[in-house]
């Protein structure tokens, strides 16, 4: 494991701390395991900010970062508290690092049992001005808390302080996160060319007759047999009148001719995760109502990618995208441009949301809806006020427009049903963005030879 970057990660922070406070301690603890019944468990994932930090992937442990005035400058050394050797446990739940191995294996300065967390936390926190913790994470994080500054406010006739100002910590590990190193570029590029490999076999095994849940196995098929270690989020595999539903799972319905089937789904490799969507026609050949929406919504797309350069902001891919959504929605007169009078007004009035209802990207990153800020830091300005973001090289976000026809009575019939979503991964560079997930066809054109190339 190379420890270094999450060395540089853990001191880009400290040095925020010291900036802001002085100094103090930052307390962050991983994911707990769930209980889904019994003695069975969820499969667990660890928590994104704490394994951000310190590349540690087990449950049961917390990083604490004591960051400390030297003369001018800062010192930090971290601390991380972690499940001890247990020979009987790990002949039932795998091996663990153990706080002996840990300080090599992860770069820590220092590392104990977990069960020395309170104790420890106690002395840590003894004349520290400031806490950095994730603010109301839960109440079991709040009642340690407690606890802990009840130990130090114990000691108080020994002349020993408590900490007397809280700070929140996610913000500075947020900001710290919406901005993906090479190594994280590389790996989400990696994430996206399997999510992409699993997009095309789940085209190429797509047949009349065969259900959604089986197009989801294709899918899964591909991300365990690359190396994936999972979803990044619950695979929909939505065919027919389900096209039109945004959070449908993979369910049973058969797969028909003359339907369409729209694929959201992308693996997390490594931490990161990769978001894909692909419409394509089940028995291979879009129809000419579904042609005409699917490249509208590409055009959309294209407009969108465009725009997703450095200097523009966060809203501009989304704007570019609804003036042509909104224009094909006009043209195929699923819009009536007498009604309306214009694209502009049509666009005011939120009429496009009938068959358009999302934002058109999203940050990505260790999560799927990732972390950071959407707007400016502009202290003072009421929520509406705040500028968006403006992009920046290393900012990794998705473009995903989409239509989605519902049968109505003012609703030509021929559109029902239809609903297309088409989902690209953008990293930003300087120069534009790169598309990680174009491994996956797109144009139409080119789906239908990847269909019948199967
Ligand atoms: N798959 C979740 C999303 O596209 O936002
Ligand atoms: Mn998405
Ligand atoms: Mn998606």
């Amino acid at each position: 494991m190379n420890n270094k970057i999450y060395q540089e990660r853990r001191h880009a922070l400290a040095k925020q701390i010291y900036a802001k406070s002085g100094g103090g301690i930052a307390v962050i603890s991983t994911a707990t395991e769930v209980a889904r019944n019994r003695d069975s468990e969820f499969p667990y994932r660890h928590d994104s900010d704490f394994f951000y930090l310190t590349g540690f992937e087990e449950p049961g442990a917390t990083l604490v970062m004591e960051v400390k005035s030297s003369g001018k400058d800062y010192k930090h050394q971290a601390h991380l508290f972690c499940r001890p050797k247990d020979i009987e446990r790990e002949i039932w739940d795998g091996i663990r690092l153990g706080p002996e191995a840990a300080p090599a294996a992860l770069g820590v300065e220092f590392a104990y049992s977990n069960q020395e967390l309170d104790h420890k936390l106690g002395e840590l926190l003894a004349d520290q001005d400031a806490v950095y913790i994730r603010l109301a994470e839960s109440a079991e994080a709040d009642r340690r808390l407690r606890h802990w500054m009840k130990k130090v406010r114990g000691q108080a006739r020994a002349g020993i302080n408590p900490p007397s100002e809280l700070h929140d910590v996610e913000a500075f590990i947020h900001e710290m996160r919406l901005f993906k190193d090479a190594h994280e570029i590389e790996t989400m590029r990696r994430a996206a060319a399997i999510s992409a490999r699993a997009h095309i076999r789940a085209m190429q095994m797509c047949k009349p007759g065969l259900h959604e849940y089986q197009l989801e196995a294709e899918l899964l098929h591909e991300f365990r047999n690359s190396g994936a270690q999972s979803v990044a989020y619950n695979s929909i595999v939505a065919s027919g009148a389900n096209s039109c539903i945004l959070h449908y799972r993979a369910g049973s319905t058969e797969l028909r001719s003359g339907e369409l089937c729209l694929i959201d789904a992308g693996c997390e490799l490594d931490g990161y995760a990769s978001d894909i969507t692909r419409t394509f026609p089940v028995n291979g050949k879009f129809t000419g109502p579904q042609r005409a929406l699917y490249d509208i919504t590409l055009a959309a797309q294209e407009a969108a990618v465009a725009m997703t350069k450095p200097g523009n902001t966060f809203m501009q891919p989304h704007e570019a995208a609804l003036k042509v959504l909104t224009q094909g929605l006009l043209d195929e007169k699923l819009l009536k441009l007498s009604e309306l009078g214009s694209l502009e007004n049509a666009i005011e009035t939120s009429a496009y949301r009938r068959f358009y209802m999302h934002r058109t990207s999203h940050w990505l990153g260790m999560d799927v809806h990732d972390v950071g800020s959407y707007r400016e830091q502009s202290d003072g300005l009421s929520k509406e006020d705040k500028p968006w973001r403006v992009l920046k090289s290393g900012m990794v976000m998705t473009i995903e427009p989409g239509l989605y026809v519902r049968p109505a009575d003012d609703v030509d019939e021929a559109f029902w049903n239809i609903g297309i979503r088409i989902e690209d991964d953008a990293v930003i560079h300087d120069s534009g963005c790169e598309l990680i997930s174009r491994g996956a066809p797109v144009k139409a054109d080119e789906i239908e030879a990847t269909m019948k190339n199967a």
